[in-house]
């Protein structure tokens, strides 16, 4: 009976809850994105004033290929929609997308065929709000991946665990080799409202994707406790929510943070 009670009252918090929820999600967005969508980010700081479509980057397909410290703190992406300020010279001399896009790890801006024809890939880039046929498809490139309920709809942990994706987490000639540090255990950080559960964070989880700084210093201090934030921040994009809710899992899956039993 008190366990009963005790439930009910978890579920009556996360339905109150609720309101901020949709505010994130559909008041803003309008509606849930599609699971090709979530993590899209489109680029437009020059190229609708230069005539060309806005470039669309999509984390489905690099988070499956490399890791976020590879592109965030090697290459220098910001982590913020246009905040790099990327130019098409910049690529083509070899630097942010052209790190990869030079025609040996990816395609390139044009590109020779065997009898000598060029053929140039500007669209498969600059694709927003036109028809592009893609190389990759979402659907047909995370079949059989194991499945989450929310943002890309794929449950990106296990897969790796699972070894249906291999991530690089350095680009010869740019990485510099360092020393690992240790990765710390797992913490649990109070929710601060009794009913709710508390969280449990995990480095070794995080160490997939995130090296250690991702998170060190700019969002989180190194002393246990040290950051102080709340809720209602990581829905506005803040620490946990400066990954997810973009491209990390979403905030709306409460319970894979929220996972300290509470019974
Ligand atoms: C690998 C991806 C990629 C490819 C391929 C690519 N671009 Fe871009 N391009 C970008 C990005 C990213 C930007 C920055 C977009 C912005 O901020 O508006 C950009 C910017 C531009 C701009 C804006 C002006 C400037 O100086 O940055 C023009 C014009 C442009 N590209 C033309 C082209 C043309 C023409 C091609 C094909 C020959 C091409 N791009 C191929 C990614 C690409
Ligand atoms: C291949 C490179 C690459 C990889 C890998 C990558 N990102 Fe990004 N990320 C980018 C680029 C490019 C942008 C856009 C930057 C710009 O517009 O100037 C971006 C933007 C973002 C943003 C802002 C998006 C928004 O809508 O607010 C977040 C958050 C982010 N990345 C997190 C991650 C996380 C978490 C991972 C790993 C799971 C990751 N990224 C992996 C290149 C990458
Ligand atoms: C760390 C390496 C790396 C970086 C950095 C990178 N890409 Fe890619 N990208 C790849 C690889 C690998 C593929 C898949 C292989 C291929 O299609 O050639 C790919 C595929 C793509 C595709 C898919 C095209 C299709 O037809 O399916 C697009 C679009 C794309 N990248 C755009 C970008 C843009 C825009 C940037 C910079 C903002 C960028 N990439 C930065 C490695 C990278
Ligand atoms: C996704 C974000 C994230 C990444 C990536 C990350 N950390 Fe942390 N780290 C945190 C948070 C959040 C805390 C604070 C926990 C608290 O306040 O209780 C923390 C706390 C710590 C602490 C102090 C607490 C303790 O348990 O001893 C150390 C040391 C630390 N991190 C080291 C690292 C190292 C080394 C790496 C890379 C292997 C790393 N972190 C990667 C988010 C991160
Ligand atoms: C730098 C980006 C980043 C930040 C900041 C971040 N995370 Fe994550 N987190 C990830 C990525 C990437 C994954 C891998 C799964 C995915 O992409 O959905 C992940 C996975 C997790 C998981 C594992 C879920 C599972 O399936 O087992 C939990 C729990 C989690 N994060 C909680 C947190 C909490 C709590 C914070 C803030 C204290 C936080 N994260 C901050 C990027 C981040
Ligand atoms: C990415 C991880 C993550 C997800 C997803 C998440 N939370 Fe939290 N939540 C936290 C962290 C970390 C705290 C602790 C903040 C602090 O120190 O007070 C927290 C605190 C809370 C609190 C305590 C009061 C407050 O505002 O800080 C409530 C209530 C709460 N979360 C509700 C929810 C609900 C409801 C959902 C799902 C809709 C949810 N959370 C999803 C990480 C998460």
């Amino acid at each position: 009976m008190k366990r009963k009670v005790k439930e009910l009252s978890v579920l009556a918090l996360i339905l109150c809850c609720a309101s901020f929820v949709f505010a994130e999600t559909f008041g803003m967005k309008k509606r849930a994105p599609r699971p090709e969508e979530y993590g899209n980010v489109v680029i437009n700081n020059f190229s609708e004033q230069n005539k060309i479509a806005p470039v669309v980057f999509k984390h489905w397909l690099h988070r499956a290929k490399f890791t976020c410290r590879l592109c965030h703190v090697d290459l220098g992406f910001a982590m913020e929609p246009g905040g790099t300020g990327i130019r098409e010279q910049d690529i083509r001399n070899g630097i942010y997308c052209g790190a990869c896009h030079n025609g040996k790890t990816a395609f390139r801006w044009e590109e020779r065929n065997t009898i000598g024809k060029i053929r140039k890939n500007c669209d498969r880039c600059h694709s927003y709000g036109r028809k592009v046929e893609f190389k990759k498809d979402f659907y047909k490139f995370t079949k059989g991946f194991p499945r989450a309920r929310f943002g890309n709809r794929v449950d990106w942990l296990k897969a790796e665990q699972m070894g249906l994706i291999k991530l690089k987490d350095a680009i010869e000639g740019i990485t510099i080799k360092r020393r690992a540090l240790k990765i710390p255990l797992d913490t649990e950080i109070e929710a601060k409202v009794a009913e709710m559960p508390d969280i449990i964070f995990s480095h070794k989880k995080h160490s997939v994707w995130s090296g250690c700084e991702l998170c060190h210093p700019e969002i989180f201090g190194v002393k246990k406790g040290s950051t102080r934030f709340t809720m209602q921040d990581i829905f506005d994009g803040k620490y946990c929510g400066a990954c997810h809710g973009k491209v990390a899992f979403m905030n709306m899956d409460c319970q894979l943070c929220h996972s300290k039993s509470v019974f």
